[in-house]
């Protein structure tokens, strides 16, 4: 049997299945990934100066303008099949979608109740309470950033997770249960360096789940894979959905 249609025989047999994707699914939109390309983010920008507590707290406006121009990208881009792939696999299975992804590329697609580790572009929160500032307040109030409207020390900052920062726990104890619960787990696209993201594969694992890896290139998580696709997701995931009868 072909790799595809091994993949879509496990998904076919599978009851719960947990989807963990990285930057490489919205690669084929047009997003440039964080590490495998040349032209990828932290190839051109360092991450201390872009993607931390301390690179805001040192230079607001640059951060604020990076992640503008980010946030320009995303909005400009379209899912892929890849992205409709996965919302069709859920009208198939039970299945629970984490992404470590802050563009809205699996929202906009149609997946709903997508958990987001590393939490959202499209959001802006306030740097001291972290609560949510809503866009018709920061159309009104430009900045570069503005002062946060939550707290007279706040700024406005993007709705992400920095290195550094703890991810939303209600997001990571949901993805940790997903992880436990599943009987086939799929990593998609993330080179699986940055836990504990990466660490749900393997935990899904340790409670029986099958592991496929979908990715052109080889992770850390490669050797411990049930199989490995090693194709662009654009092409495999539907490939999987169309074998499914086949399977
Ligand atoms: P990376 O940029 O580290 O890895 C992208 C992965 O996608 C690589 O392993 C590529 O081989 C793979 N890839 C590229 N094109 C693909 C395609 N068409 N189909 C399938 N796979 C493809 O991105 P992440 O693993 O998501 O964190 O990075 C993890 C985290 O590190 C990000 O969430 C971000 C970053 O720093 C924060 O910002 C907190």
């Amino acid at each position: 049997m072909d790799t595809i249609h091994a993949l879509a025989a496990q998904l076919r047999r599978a009851r719960r299945i947990l989807v963990l994707t990285g930057a490489g699914i919205s690669a084929e939109s047009g997003i440039a990934t964080f590490r495998d390309a040349q032209d990828s983010l932290w190839a051109r920008f360092r991450p201390e100066d872009l993607a931390t507590p301390e690179a805001f707290r040192r230079d607001p406006a640059l951060v604020w303008r990076w992640y503008a121009w980010r946030r320009g990208q995303v909005a400009a881009a379209q899912p892929n099949a890849a992205h409709r792939a996965l919302v069709e696999l859920a009208r198939r299975r039970d299945t629970v979608l984490v992404t470590q992804n802050v563009d809205d590329l699996h929202q906009r697609a149609g997946s709903v109740d997508a958990i987001c580790l590393h939490g959202a572009l499209m959001r802006t929160i306030c740097s001291v309470t972290r609560l949510e500032i809503d866009a018709d307040w920061l159309a009104a109030n430009p900045g570069e950033p503005p002062r946060s409207p939550h707290h007279a020390d706040g700024l406005a900052r993007p709705g992400v997770v920095w290195f550094g920062e703890n991810l939303p726990a209600d997001a990571l104890d949901r993805a940790n249960a997903a992880a436990t619960q599943c009987d086939v787990v799929l990593a998609i696209g993330t080179s699986a360096l940055v836990y504990p993201a990466a660490g749900l594969p393997g935990l899904a694992q340790r409670h029986g789940a099958w592991f496929a890896e979908i990715n052109p290139q080889p992770t850390p998580l490669t050797p411990a894979a049930d199989l490995v696709v090693a194709q662009p997701a654009g092409l495999a995931l539907p490939a999987a959905l169309a074998a499914w009868e086949e399977a």
